[in-house]
Formats: structure tokens, sequence, C-alpha cells
């Protein structure tokens, strides 16, 4: 069984994104364990906060990951970037101040992402490129998944309705799943 893990980078209810894992999570995959992590809770990064203890939402997030056979990240795209909110939460995870394990090193990771903009978060996914190549873990390329027009390819829930995004999506997340199986041996 592959446990593969989502985080969204949007805390907003509504978001495009949470909408997008959510549809992934609902795939009807083989041998796949797909749960969700969360950000929500994350303070601003403050190494003088971690030096009296790492924060339980922090916590979570990296027993989340360090959990998972291979994580996908639904970024959202700010000023053709990553959202501040999703780097805080990653920077907090990466952090090994505290002595502990980095949870990235080695680990299996992938890019996804919507936006209501005709290029769907490439410049958000470009500009995660650096972070995870610093960070050590094993940034999977074989695919990539930039839905544009978001607000075309959801319905008022927030369901994935649009076709062309549920194949695609589909075989994204299939073909991660593949690749984690290989790379672990399952
Ligand atoms: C945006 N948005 C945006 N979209 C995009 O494709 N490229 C961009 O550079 C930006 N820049 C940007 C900056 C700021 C400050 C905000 C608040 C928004 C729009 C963004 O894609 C849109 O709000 C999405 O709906 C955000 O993702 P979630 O929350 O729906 O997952």
């Amino acid at each position: 069984m592959i446990k593969l893990l989502g985080i969204s980078g949007s805390l907003r209810k509504a978001s495009f994104n949470k909408a997008l894992l959510h549809a992934a999570l609902e795939l009807p995959l083989a041998d796949v364990r797909f749960t969700a992590g969360t950000i929500e809770g994350i303070p601003l990064y403050n190494a003088d906060i971690e030096r009296e203890g790492v924060p339980a939402p922090v916590q979570l997030l990296k027993d989340q990951i360090a959990a998972a056979d291979g994580v996908i990240l639904f970024t959202p795209e700010y000023n053709n970037s990553m959202p501040g909110v999703f780097k805080n939460a990653i920077d907090w995870a990466s952090s090994s101040m505290t002595g502990a394990p980095n949870v990235f090193a080695g680990r299996a990771f992938a890019l996804a992402g919507t936006s209501p903009s005709p290029f769907g978060t490439l410049l958000s996914q470009n500009a995660w490129l650096p972070v995870f190549r610093t960070l050590g873990a094993d940034l999977w390329s074989g695919k990539r998944l930039m839905l544009p027009k978001a607000g075309a390819l959801f319905d008022r829930d927030g369901k994935l309705v649009d076709e062309d995004a549920r194949g695609r999506l589909k075989a994204f997340v299939e073909a991660f799943a593949a690749y984690v199986a290989k790379t672990k041996g399952l």
C-alpha cells in the first residue's frame, strides 16, 4: 500500500487548490492510501518560538510528511510565486534547529496547482523548484499539473466538474503513485 499525502497551500474555505486536493482524495486508486495534511494554525516562523518548542501544528505537518511515501503540494500562485503562508509552513517543517531529522530529504514530492489565470500556477510551481532542491527532496517531474481558469473547473460546491481536468488530475496522481511505488520497491 502506497501512502500519499496531499497538502493545500491555501487557507481559505472555498480555495480552488483545496477543492483540487479533495478531488484527488476521491480518485479511485488501487493500492494507494491518500490523505490530506494541513498548514492550518501554523504561526509565522520565528526561531525564538522554535527554541521554546516546535508548535503543535508544525509537528503535525512534519509527522504527516514523515509518514508519507510521497507528497503532492497543491500550490496557489501569488504574485508569480508561491503564497507566503505555504512557504512559511514548509520553512517551519524544514527547520532542523531542534536537531529533528529532515523530513524532505529523499522523499518523493510532486507539484500541482490551479488558478484563475491562463497559466494555472506555472510560475508558482517554478518558484518551488529551488526550495525542494535545497531540501534534498526527490522532486518528481514526470508530469505537470497546472490547471488554468479555475473558476470554470469547479461547481459551486467546489466539486471538480471539468472532465478534461478530472482526467488530467487522475493521470497525474496515478503516474506519481507509480513512481513512488517503483522507487520504494512497493
Ligand atoms: C493572486 N492570484 C494570482 N493568480 C495567478 O495566477 N498569478 C498570480 O501571480 C496571482 N497573484 C495573486 C496575488 C495575491 C496577493 C492574491 C490574493 C491572489 C489569484 C489567485 O490565483 C487566486 O486568488 C486563487 O483563487 C488562489 O488560490 P486558492 O485560494 O483558490 O486555492
